[in-house]
């Protein structure tokens, strides 16, 4: 197979960033984080001190904005305006805006032909929610990874102790929560599973059989077997 793509949607925290790394490793594809860049935009918007709930701000900060991306270990990684957000993008003020900044139909064009573009990069385990439903609808290794609402709050608070933003539970999941519901309910590429994704509940199962799923489907399917074929 030449430049395949694999693209793995979900909720926050349903385990895609840890699968899609891994299982973009294993197949020698290239690492794309379509959130990232939802976040880079938010994070750019932010840092000009505009508003990022005000649509026509948003849209006309992303004008100004530009863009590069590189490829970095196996990654593509991306500046604006010369700079690398690093992990800034992670923090709960970024994580507060983006799904407002998400929703803005300019910063969605934009983001999704970026994407596109990526291809160029290689073969691409591509995460995020419309990966499979608009951004890349033809290609035949879908997953849609969910989890439990208790359990995704405990992974991000966990990836936020790591970050040193000590958050409980409860505030953890109204956060998800509130950004699940905005992602699925805004009329431009809500987040939603494509009919022939593969569908995959991630609370009782290890990263390393979920990672598997990913692998042998898109093998089998290199062997000439439907990617949800029977010997899954
Ligand atoms: O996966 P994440 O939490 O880093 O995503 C950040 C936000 O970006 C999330 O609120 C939804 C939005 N997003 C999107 O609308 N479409 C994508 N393909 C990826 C992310």
């Amino acid at each position: 197979m030449s430049n395949w793509i694999v693209a793995i949607d979900g909720p926050s925290a349903s385990g895609k960033s840890t699968v899609a790394r891994e299982a973009a490793k294993r197949l020698g594809g290239v690492y794309v984080d379509s959130g990232a860049l939802y976040r880079g935009v938010t994070w750019k918007v932010l840092q000009q001190g505009l508003a990022a709930d005000d649509s026509d701000v948003v849209a006309r900060a992303l004008g100004a904005m530009r863009v590069t991306f590189r490829l970095e270990d196996g990654a593509v990684r991306f500046c604006i305006d010369g700079d690398d957000p690093g992990a800034a993008i992670r923090s709960e003020e970024v994580a507060g805006s983006v799904s407002h900044v998400a929703a803005v139909p300019e910063v969605r064009q934009a983001v999704t032909g970026w994407l596109r573009e990526m291809t160029r990069f290689g073969p691409l385990v591509m995460e995020g929610r419309d990966i499979g439903t608009v951004v890349f609808p033809e290609t035949p290794f879908k997953f849609f990874l969910t989890a439990r609402a208790d359990v995704r709050a405990r992974r991000r608070r966990q990836d936020l102790a790591r970050q040193q933003e000590e958050l409980d539970e409860g505030q953890v999941l109204c956060s998800l929560c509130r950004r699940d519901e905005m992602d699925s309910a805004r009329p431009a590429a809500p987040l939603r599973a494509a009919p022939d994704a593969i569908m995959l509940d991630t609370s009782d199962m290890t990263i390393e059989s979920v990672v598997r799923h990913v692998v042998e489907a898109v093998r089998r399917h290199d062997r000439g077997a439907e990617p949800g074929g029977a010997d899954r």
